[in-house]
């Protein structure tokens, strides 16, 4: 593949849209990024990376942090998980409460809000937030092979003084039993977990894992097993962007996970990981120039489950 020439095509089909979307607002910190960044890595097995643009500067990873919980809670609790929450979609918005009254307390899935402080709050028990995110930290780091992976301290306070409808969702939750901490600790280290900063090349490089049967190519480590990998691609694809689900898939074609910050990542199965930033986000939280990248680099490389 040429990559200079595909990425260089990705940038000129997104060149016109640059800075469209809407940056979010409800996190106060993550307001005053500039809409017009872009960036995007493509990690291959080798570790190398191909980039282009923004792809070095540090965003708010957001949402994607739950794809490495996910992957952590199967690895410690494994199919218990299951009953939990969920592995449907939910047709509705990432922080959405409705489900829940009828449903018992059990999210749909553990990529929606509801269902991934389920999902922290299991990796919580027994070792408490501190511990929890130290963990995550340390496997982020060791995956993209870069130190320089920490929580945004500022992020953290913004969500937590913003976290209002988290906090609904997990009392409410709680009120059926389906969290086992304090809810504040639970909390802490979900809020933790969205406020890392990464960049693209850190992040491309973080999931290499999940587009080779679960085993990180470049250190040998096997993170989960391959079929814990190809059920958490099987929920990114059916579930990472929420009330956008399908029309990503339609798009792109490939398991994704939307954050806030403007992050996509994409695994593309045998080939690679793709991690995309551009802070101007559609009515489902997904980055609009970030999806119209991801949809030239597919078209490009045919690098598609389809
Ligand atoms: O809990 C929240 O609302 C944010 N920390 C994460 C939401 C998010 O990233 C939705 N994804 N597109």
């Amino acid at each position: 593949m040429d990559w200079t020439k595909i990425l260089a095509e990705v940038e000129s089909v997104v060149e016109p849209s640059r800075g469209q979307g809407r940056v979010a607002d409800y996190i106060p910190a993550l307001a005053a990024i500039d809409p017009n960044k872009f960036g995007m890595a493509v990690a291959m097995a080798d570790g190398s990376t191909h980039c282009i643009g923004d792809a070095d500067e540090p965003f708010s990873i957001q949402s994607i942090s739950k794809v490495f919980t996910l992957s952590m809670a199967l690895r410690k609790v494994g199919d218990v998980l299951w009953q939990s929450v969920g592995r449907e979609p939910s047709g509705s918005p990432f922080n959405s409460i409705v489900q829940l009254e009828k449903e018992c307390g059990i999210p749909r899935n553990p990529l929606i809000n509801a269902g991934a402080i389920v999902v922290t709050d299991h990796l919580v028990t027994q070792v408490g937030p501190e511990i929890m995110i130290d963990k995550l930290l340390t496997r982020l780091r060791m995956l993209a092979d870069d130190d320089a992976i920490l929580v945004d301290q500022i992020v953290t306070e913004s969500e937590s003084e913003a976290g209002s409808r988290n906090r609904a969702l997990a009392y409410f939750m709680k009120s059926f039993d389906n969290l086992q901490n304090p809810v504040e600790d639970t909390l802490r280290a979900y809020f933790s977990h969205c406020a890392i900063s990464m960049n693209c090349r850190q992040l491309s490089r973080a999931a290499l894992f999940l587009a080779f049967d679960g085993t990180d190519p470049v250190s040998g480590t096997q993170m989960v097993s391959s079929e814990a990998c190809r059920r958490i691609n099987a929920v990114m694809m059916s579930c990472g962007h929420y009330d956008n689900s399908g029309d990503f898939t339609y798009r792109i074609g490939l398991p994704g996970k939307s954050g806030v910050g403007g992050g996509i990542l994409v695994v593309a199965p045998g080939h690679g990981a793709i991690a995309v930033w551009s802070p101007g986000l559609n009515e489902a939280g997904t980055s609009t120039v970030g999806s119209l990248a991801l949809e030239s680099f597919v078209r490009q490389t045919g690098w598609t489950v389809f």
